[in-house]
């Protein structure tokens, strides 16, 4: 199968006719490009699985255009999702509800959850209310890669598997939307991303709603049966040469490990602008030291390394852990495992 890249607007109608038929489409959202599926055909979301190569047990995510959508394939829309919503989106926000009758079970992977968002990218818009009915979109690479962030990252991931990409340019965010699970009691972070706890723990207070919010343990992801987010599956975004994340105190550990590897042995070094050199043998990418402008580099740099076919990958943590910098610190964590000791 030929796979090509179109710009807006004309792609929207070949995507719509696609979309129809119950193939695939690629398109930008603001946080990722997303494999876009309607939503209501079995065969289409099995597609999605097909291409991804996604374990069948690893919910999709549902996109529609506005909470009024979201109401009619949710279970139920509990008051905290409607002033979530209401202040979110459309944006980087993916609820957890109960799945409503019209979402096909093929989409929950079987749970009898299912995850919502209403995207802000305009292309990603315009396409949702001309469908007319909800997308199941993954992010559009192949399972436990990098997400792409650009329509060139897409076709490197999935050429020959999917008809169209749309091209939407660089996401603006460039890390996935924030999951947020209202089933049981109160708000859990299942996966962190641009809308923070303290956003949302906020925003539930001025409303008068209880406000404790959660974050899930990230090492849960691991328990057999016992998880809640495959996402949170520990190694997730990794790049294919292997990759290793280290912080700004380990320097000593740093150095051992370099002086242990052979003399063919070269690095690049994703780190950030005040990082002393390491090596000789290293390829620098410079990762912003601003949190919003680093999440939207973090996913083509660890192309971008990729692509320099290194011995390895070595990957500074940020010091900073708040906000966005949470998402950021996530990302990396499960794309590169700790340097040894
Ligand atoms: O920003 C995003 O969310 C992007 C763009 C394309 O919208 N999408 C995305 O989808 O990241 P994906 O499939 O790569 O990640 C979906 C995450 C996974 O961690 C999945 O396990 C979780 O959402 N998820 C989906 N349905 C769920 C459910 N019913 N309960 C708990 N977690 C769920
Ligand atoms: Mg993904």
């Amino acid at each position: 199968m030929k796979t090509s890249i179109r710009n807006p607007p004309q792609a929207l109608a070949a995507a719509l006719a696609i979309l129809s038929r119950g193939e695939l489409v690629a398109f930008p959202t603001e946080t990722v490009y997303g494999l876009g599926a309607d939503a209501g055909s079995e065969r289409a979301v099995r597609r999605v699985y097909q291409v991804k190569a996604r374990p069948p047990d690893d919910p999709l995510i549902v996109h529609v255009c506005d909470a009024l959508q979201a109401r009619e394939y949710a279970g139920d829309f509990p008051a905290a999702a409607v002033i979530l919503a209401e202040r979110f989106w459309p944006g980087p926000l993916t609820l957890v509800l109960r799945r409503g009758a019209r979402i096909s079970p093929a989409v929950s992977a079987g749970l009898d959850t299912v995850a919502i968002r209403a995207p802000s990218h305009p292309v990603a818009r315009e396409l949702l209310s001309r469908f007319g009915r909800p997308l199941a979109a993954p992010s559009a690479n192949r399972f436990g890669h990098t997400s792409p962030t650009t329509a060139q990252h897409v076709l490197a991931e999935l050429a020959g598997f999917i008809p169209l990409i749309i091209d939407g340019g660089p996401c603006g965010i460039g890390v996935e939307s924030t999951v947020l699970d209202l089933c049981d009691d109160g708000a859990r972070i299942l996966r962190p991303g641009a809308v923070t706890p303290e956003m949302i723990a906020d925003t539930l207070r001025r409303a008068g709603l209880a406000a404790k919010v959660t974050m899930a343990d990230r090492h849960a992801g691991d328990q057999i049966g016992g998880w809640k987010s495959p996402g949170m599956m520990v190694r997730h975004y990794a790049p294919q040469t292997p990759a290793y994340r280290f912080a700004a105190a380990q320097g000593p550990r740093v150095r051992r490990w370099l002086a242990r590897q052979p003399a063919d042995f070269h690095m690049a070094l994703l780190c950030f602008p005040d990082c002393p050199v390491l090596d000789q043998r290293e390829r620098r990418i410079i990762l912003p030291p601003e949190a919003s402008a680093c999440a939207r580099r973090l996913y083509a740099a660890l192309r971008q390394a990729d692509e320099l076919a290194c011995s390895a990958i070595l990957v500074q943590l940020p010091e900073n852990t708040d906000g966005l910098w949470t998402a950021i610190l996530d990302r990396i964590t499960r794309a590169a495992p700790e340097l040894p000791p």
